[in-house]
């Protein structure tokens, strides 16, 4: 396992930088990123290119045998080159030119700042060829849907949408562009949502197809840059580092260009009160491992009190340096990239902690860093060993960007759909893989797929041959509601997953902040929110009913007997415990090893490979946790992680 720090030499004085190197070195820091945001320092003037300090500070490095990670500095175009193409500036929502000032002040579509980008990415490509320090390459930064009202951007949509519909007939067809007389006539009448991306108002259908245009432009703009970098260096390995962002990329066409998923990992440091706050950050880190089904990098992991563009949060609790990377570890990293090695005393995200404080006096956080480093090297001989799972839960970038333009009820949100299913059967110290919904589910036990808003048919066929060949398939309410364009699909729902569900709904209610109440057969009972399908059961047997309102007796949870294996519905949203309850139900049906019992917020992972089983188990609380696991007491100090290899 190896950790690495994000550090800035062009923000420090020259004169510190080998303290800052030989401190890295000697604490057990095995790579840096470096050079993201460097643009004005790498090409002063148009076509005028001074590597020389980067040659220094990477040099600096390879004397103490630390690997470096260069970002492309395409996130942030220097002034002279804003004042002399002013056209390259993205166009806001009023489609006037955003000012440039904070960063991403470029359009990814822009032909000029394309040439530009492409030629830094060119030249910083070939001038570190040979050089066996850089042993990655991270594309931009933090790369969001491009969502840029711009003059390029929408006589690319309109080529896009050609594409897509062939003819307008097609295209007002799609739209339902009937509605408010909304049809076009001529190709140039269509343009991007002026007066704000998420307003209510607008048609779903062309929204839908806006954010799809939007994702593709990153996926298209990582892959012009990647094959720069792949034209110079044969075998470059290529990231680009995501998070979960407003206007999310799609992570899976995205990562298909590249060799490596990487995350900027920074998990809350509020420790919740409410026992319905899912307090853990494992479903991120299984959404990224599920990318590419591989293990994959940190490339920014929280060091300390978040701030700056926000009030600034509480500091990371004793413990939580070393529990969160390791955490991430437990959940497929390889590598650790700290965000950053010091906090930065000018520009923007000077309250945005590092490890170092604005003193450069090492203090606990650092002390804490140390003890990471070398607890790393004890985990050397687990690299490359891989988490097996025999859960799914499916990730849909469709649905998520429908709900998104398309809130359905107070307080629903998909994310939370997503974590609801991986941390109930978290729960049980089993491994959790979050996939795309096209990939090949066959070789799970269970798949759970909440919420399956857009219907694609190839994703309907793969759940029902899954079931048909034993598996087990967890639906929920909001499945089948739309078609491919974003439009309702007239057949009851959950539509084309009726026969697999043995269900239909015949009325729902989208009861939004209200309270609700279900039973079980077994008496058990569970309050419930935001969403309560009225179920109607065709071949489906009932496991709980409404226990409230005028629906109370109807179904609200049902499972079916497909093929040779089993379809769930669950019609609502209930609390934590009820996901927990099926998942248990759920792992014993399906025969899966889990672990009974195991207290609140106590996590466990499985990695294996090189001939070595490895149990991560996690304390993901502020108070200490003492528990049996087969047979062996276990005591975990809060963020404590312990290692259990056989
Ligand atoms: C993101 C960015 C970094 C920095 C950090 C902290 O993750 O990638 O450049 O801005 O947030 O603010
Ligand atoms: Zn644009």
């Amino acid at each position: 396992m190896i950790i690495g720090v994000d550090y800035y030499p062009e923000h420090w004085d020259r004169e510190m930088w080998q303290a800052d190197v030989e401190l890295m070195a000697e604490t057990g820091v095995k790579v840096v990123r470096l050079a993201e945001f460097a643009w004005c320092r790498l090409e002063p003037s148009d076509g005028e290119f001074d590597f020389s300090w980067l040659d220094e500070a990477i040099g600096m490095f390879a004397d103490n045998g630390i690997d470096v990670v260069i970002g492309t500095p395409t996130n942030c175009p220097p002034r002279w080159l804003c004042a002399k193409h002013p056209e390259i500036l993205p166009a806001g929502d009023s489609g006037k030119t955003n000012p440039i000032g904070i960063r991403g002040h470029r359009c990814l579509n822009s032909p000029v700042f394309r040439e530009y980008a492409g030629r830094i990415v060119g030249r910083l490509a070939e001038h570190y060829k040979d050089n066996k320090s850089v042993i990655a390459w991270q594309i931009d930064n933090e790369l969001e849907a491009n969502i840029c009202y711009c003059d390029t951007c929408n006589k690319k949509h309109r080529e896009w949408l050609k594409n897509r519909y062939g003819s307008l007939g097609a295209l007002n067809r799609a739209y339902g562009n009937v509605v408010w007389s909304g049809e076009y006539s001529s190709w140039d009448q269509i343009d991007p949502p002026y007066g704000g991306y998420n307003q209510a108002w607008l048609n779903p259908a062309y929204m839908h197809d806006f954010q799809r245009r939007a994702a593709e432009d990153v996926t298209e703009f990582a892959r012009f840059q990647a094959d720069i970098i792949r034209s110079r260096i044969a075998g470059a390995k290529i990231t680009t580092n995501t998070w979960f962002c407003t206007n999310l990329p799609d992570f899976y066409e995205l990562f298909d260009e590249l060799d490596f998923v990487s995350y900027d990992n920074y998990p809350t440091t509020n420790i919740p009160y409410d026992s319905e706050d899912i307090f853990t950050h494992a479903v991120h880190l299984d959404l990224m491992r599920g990318i590419k089904r591989k293990n994959f990098w940190i490339m920014e992991q929280l060091s300390g009190g978040m701030g700056c563009w926000m009030p600034m949060q509480k500091t990371t609790r004793p413990g939580m340096i070393k529990g969160y990377a390791l955490q991430a570890f437990a959940h497929g990293a390889d590598t650790v990239v700290h965000f950053r090695w010091r906090t930065a005393n000018i520009g923007a995200e000077m309250h945005w902690h590092g490890l170092i404080d604005h003193s450069n006096v090492p203090g606990r956080r650092f002390s804490e860093f140390a003890e990471l480093c070398k607890d790393a090297e004890s985990l050397a001989d687990l690299r490359g060993t891989q988490l097996r799972s025999d859960i799914a839960v499916m990730f849909s970038v469709g649905s998520e960007a429908a709900f998104r333009l398309q809130p359905q009820t107070d307080g629903y949100n998909y994310m939370e759909q997503i974590k609801l299913m991986h941390q109930a059967f978290a729960r049980y110290g089993v491994n959790v893989d979050i996939i795309d919904e096209h990939a090949d589910i066959s070789g799970y036990k269970a798949v759970c797929a909440p919420a399956l808003y857009i219907t694609d048919r190839a994703v309907a066929d793969s759940l029902y041959g899954f079931a048909e060949n034993g598996g087990t398939v967890i639906l929920t309410a909001r499945c089948g509601v739309k078609d491919e364009h974003n439009n309702c699909i007239m057949s009851e729902l959950p539509t084309v997953y009726r026969e697999l569900t043995g269900c239909h709904v015949s009325e729902y209610d989208p009861i939004g902040w209200g309270k609700g109440s279900i039973k079980f057969n077994d008496g058990e009972s569970f309050m419930c929110k935001q969403w309560c399908d009225v179920i109607e059961t065709d071949t489906a047997e009932v496991i709980a009913r409404y226990d409230s309102d005028f629906y109370a007796g109807k179904p609200a949870v049902t499972v079916n007997s497909f093929g040779r294996g089993t379809a769930y519905y669950i019609g609502t949203v209930g609390e934590r415990r009820m996901y927990e309850k099926l998942a248990g139900k759920i792992l014993k049906e399906a025969g899966v090893p889990h672990i009974d019992g195991l207290p609140e917020n106590v996590e466990i992972t499985t990695r294996t490979g090189n001939g070595i089983t490895a149990r991560f188990v996690f304390n993901n609380s502020g108070e200490k946790k003492e528990f049996l696991l087969d047979g062996t007491d276990i005591c975990l100090a809060p963020f404590e992680m312990t290692v259990i290899r056989s």
